[in-house]
């Protein structure tokens, strides 16, 4: 529809469906038009999007069979989800886990990342991308972000290598591709593996593949904020039987696909139990016929809200990377900069936007800079692997000075925000422009 206006007949129709959805077309503009919280009328007065998760009754009786059947542990249903999530990925191999967390612990494990390795993570990111290298006691190591796409900037992977570096973690962060040409070229000349966190990325797809199939393995979590959920899951895509077998035993304590009860032989090395119930295993199946289309809507939704968010001085919606083909939309993040809004700060923007009845947060904090990965590395099994002077120059060795600004820039809008009708947009898009035109006024409350 909006492929035939020009960028002024596309703004004003904008406007214009933004101001009648909110107001009615016989009410007068000047009181209407003030901001909620100067005490005008919110633009949203219901919920906009979708309650989530978005519960069906094959949801529920897919998880009544399971409990009917007394067959609750990894059974049938799992491996069928595996089967199917595999097929819907292109990926050859999927181990199914309990969370994605455990997908990311398991590949590393998987990998046989141990202490002694260093681990180069994303910066903006799930504080899980981290926690998995402390868990195996590698060393993280962050390799900065470019703050237009939100992603790890490729071209910083490369001076953060060492002879330690024993993986690399690119995160599709909110759903959107990270620039996998660039990060497997680097990756391969130094011969260390991709983990993708694609943990936000159900369906993201970069050239002609999805994601999480362009790495050793790709990582992806049910957690139930997911664009796919099971309340808790996981799973590790890999085009590797070698690595697949490996993630299948660290997940498995040692034991392969498939044996009997009392068949107490191993395989594999160190390992856990991380395995996926079957009534996640059914969830999941059930949820999964609703998830092309929710993913063609989220894109058709958020791609007109860019369209009119990119027009608004200030708001910066984040840049697709090249080779990028699709974005999963798990979230939907912009840079605000408060010099368009009359130096509004970002927090009395969001609180603003949510008066007019849209809900943004402002996302991640610098996770480098977290105090809780100072403690670890300070612990006496990282002092005696890495040293004293290894552990004391750590800081200063992970500054990410675009992932600073970028944490004080980012604001989010959810998934589910995505998934009503195009109206919904309008209104976020109307409620941005009334904060931006009554910028002064705001800033001095
Ligand atoms: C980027 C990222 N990585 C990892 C995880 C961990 O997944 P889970 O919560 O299923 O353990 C999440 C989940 O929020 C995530 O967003």
């Amino acid at each position: 529809m909006t492929k035939n206006l020009d960028r002024r007949e596309f703004l004003m129709a904008a406007t214009a469906a933004g101001v009648a959805l909110t107001h009615g077309s016989g009410r007068a503009a000047s009181a209407a038009d003030m901001p909620a919280l100067l005490g005008g009328a919110p633009v949203r007065k219901g919920g906009g999007g979708r309650s989530w998760p978005i519960v069906s009754e094959s949801d529920e009786e897919a998880v009544a069979e399971v409990a009917r059947t007394g067959r609750w542990y990894r059974n049938r249903s799992v491996e069928q989800f595996e089967e199917e999530y595999a097929r819907l990925n292109g990926a050859k191999f999927c181990v199914a886990v309990s969370s994605g967390t455990s997908a990311l612990f398991a590949s590393l494990g998987g990998l046989g990342i141990g202490p002694g390795d260093e681990v180069i993570v994303a910066p903006y990111t799930f504080v899980a991308t981290v926690n998995v290298a402390l868990l195996h006691y590698a060393m993280p190591v962050f390799a900065d972000s470019d703050r237009e796409t939100f992603l790890i900037d490729p071209a910083k992977i490369e001076a953060v290598i060492t002879e330690r570096t024993a993986a690399i973690i690119p995160v599709h962060i909110g759903g959107a591709p990270c620039d996998m040409d660039a990060i497997l070229a680097v990756a391969k000349k130094r011969n260390i593996p991709v983990i993708e966190d694609a943990c936000q990325a159900h369906l993201a797809q970069y050239h002609d593949r999805k994601v999480g199939n362009w790495g050793a393995t790709g990582c992806f979590s049910f957690q139930v904020s997911k664009n796919l959920s099971s309340g808790e899951g996981g799973a590790i895509l890999t085009n590797d039987e070698a690595i697949a077998a490996k993630c299948y035993a660290f997940h498995n304590n040692c034991r392969k696909p498939k044996v009997a009860s009392y068949d107490f032989t191993y395989d594999g090395g160190r390992a856990t139990n991380l395995r996926m119930t079957e009534f996640q295993g059914a969830l999941l199946l059930s949820q999964m016929k609703g998830l092309a289309e929710r993913a063609e809507t989220r894109s058709a939704n958020a791609d007109y809200l860019t369209q009119m968010l990119g027009e608004i001085p200030g708001i910066a919606p984040a840049r697709p990377c090249p080779g990028a083909t699709r974005n999963a939309y798990h979230l939907y993040m912009f840079r605000y900069d408060p010099t368009e809004f009359a130096n509004m700060p970002r927090s009395k923007f969001i609180q603003a936007l949510g008066a007019e009845g849209i809900s943004a947060s402002g996302g991640y904090g610098p996770l480098n800079k977290a105090a809780f990965i100072q403690n670890a590395l300070n612990t006496r099994p990282y002092v005696r692997v890495y040293g004293e002077k290894a552990i004391r120059e750590w800081e200063e060795r992970n500054r990410c000075p675009e992932n600073d600004k970028l944490c004080e820039e980012a604001v989010w809008f959810t998934q589910s925000m995505f998934l009503g009708p195009r109206s919904d947009m309008d209104e976020i898009a109307a409620a941005v422009r009334k904060l931006h035109s009554h910028a002064a006024q705001l800033a001095k409350v």
